[in-house]
């Protein structure tokens, strides 16, 4: 709700120029530190999960995973971690994405997804999409099912939604808050 939206954006300090400049960094560990925000965050996101009746959720490291492993926890659901190339030790399924300069990798360890499951990504921010994209790859070629996307921050102006948007397969992305 409304309330639960100003208590979260009040925790989430700008810092300028970081990690370069002209850059506002979104920091969310004044909202960790706060165990009443960081309460209502878990609760709020475990409801999403409750509502779309996720059976796994995925957090992507490192700030995703913070957030999602207390929401599976209060949700009843198994947690799977999203990590970046080389952290896992068991087969991995792998997908490549394009960064502002470059290309990153995330993993997932395949035995974690199976058909059936109904998988909620879970991530502190939604930027230019391109880690949520590559997670949702994740989870389609491990023949599980999207039932959405969450995040505590949409950063509406870097377009991210529109390029989620062709692999969510009518699923939602849900911001708590867009900015
Ligand atoms: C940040 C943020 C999201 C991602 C969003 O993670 O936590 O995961 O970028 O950007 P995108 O929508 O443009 O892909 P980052 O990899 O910077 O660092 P982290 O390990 O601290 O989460
Ligand atoms: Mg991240």
């Amino acid at each position: 709700d409304q309330s639960t939206r100003e208590l979260l954006l009040s925790r989430i300090r700008d810092v300028a120029d970081y990690p370069k400049p002209g850059v506002v960094f979104k920091d969310i560990t004044p909202l960790l530190a706060d165990p009443k925000a960081f309460t209502a965050l878990t609760e709020a996101l475990a409801e999403t999960c409750v509502r779309h009746g996720a059976t796994k959720i995925i957090g992507l490291e490192a700030r995703g995973f913070i957030l999602a492993a207390p929401v599976a926890v209060r949700a009843g659901v198994g947690f799977i971690p999203v990590r970046k190339a080389g952290k896992l030790p068991g087969a991995t399924l792998a997908q490549a994405y394009e960064l502002e300069y470059g290309t990153a990798e995330i993993e997932v360890h395949a035995e974690d997804l199976e058909a059936g499951d109904r998988v909620l990504v879970i991530d502190d921010v939604l930027a230019t999409g391109g880690t949520a994209e590559a997670s949702l790859e994740l989870v389609r070629r491990a023949g599980a099912d999207v039932v959405g996307v969450a995040v505590l921050m949409e950063l509406a102006f870097l377009k991210g939604r529109e390029r989620l948007e062709p692999a969510l397969h009518g699923a939602p992305l849900e911001a708590l808050i867009t900015l």
